[in-house]
């Protein structure tokens, strides 16, 4: 793994010189995507939308896909996903790109939304390129700790902690989903380059413990230690432990 450790607002630009370099080199690219707060704290999709904007990034001929959707709530809630990449870079970009996929946590039959996920990656061959976060409790996408993970897309049942709760687009707690469709190792695995961004002195003991500590499905982002192209874009809080 490369550590790359800078200032907060250096790490936009960082992100897109890495995604520019990815689309230099493959037009094509399936760019996995993120969602979580990250993306917007630390400006990277107003950087991409900027770059666009200005003739350096090029998305036209790029697929999209997110590995992750909350279960119970329609696409075009305003909590989920969808709506997240839609509202903060989709409807921002000049270009129509080729495809945005996410899975779609509405459908009554699970299961068959999981293949037909699955199906779609194994299509598309994976991400080229995948952005990342890394939740408090080490998670990734929405690989959850547990005793084992599984290797193609399924439910996950979300950590208290991370169930995320809006006052604004949930009307109670309960409203608030408590499971996730989410892709399984075997698409992290695949991805052939990762860049992951986990900045802030909230996640130093947790960026420590897994990328420096033994893997472990107990702090899902250890098993990244075994991929063998991914770049951990931290500040000096997020390093501050390493
Ligand atoms: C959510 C997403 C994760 C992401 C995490 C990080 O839980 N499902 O994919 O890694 O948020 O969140 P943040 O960027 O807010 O720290």
């Amino acid at each position: 793994m490369k550590f790359e450790v800078m200032t907060t607002t250096e790490i936009a630009a960082r992100i897109a010189d890495s995604l520019a370099a990815q689309l230099k080199e493959k037009p094509d690219s399936v760019l996995g995507m993120t969602t979580g707060s990250s993306p917007i704290k630390y400006g990277i999709f107003q950087e991409w939308i900027r770059r666009e904007e200005a003739g350096e990034l090029d998305f036209a001929e790029a697929t999209f896909i997110n590995p992750d959707e909350l279960i119970g709530i329609s696409p075009d809630h305003p909590e989920s996903y969808r709506t997240f990449m839609q509202e903060q870079l989709f409807q921002h970009l000049r270009t129509k790109q080729k495809a945005a996929h996410i899975p779609d946590g509405s459908v009554a039959d699970l299961d068959q939304e999981c293949r037909r996920f699955d199906q779609v990656l194994r299509d598309l061959q994976f991400a080229d390129w995948q952005l990342m976060g890394l939740g408090l409790n080490g998670h990734i996408a929405f690989i959850e700790p547990a005793d084992a993970i599984p290797v193609t897309t399924y439910v996950a049942d979300i950590y208290e902690q991370n169930r995320p709760y809006s006052s604004v687009h949930f009307r109670s707690p309960a409203e608030v989903p408590s499971r996730t469709i989410t892709i399984g190792l075997e698409a992290v695995m695949k991805a052939r380059a990762i860049v992951l961004v986990a900045a802030g002195a909230n996640k130093a003991d947790i960026v420590a413990e897994a990328f420096q500590g033994p893997v472990t499905t107990r702090i899902p982002a250890s098993l990244l230690q075994l991929h063998p192209n991914v770049t951990i874009i931290l500040d000096e809080g997020s390093a501050s432990k390493l």
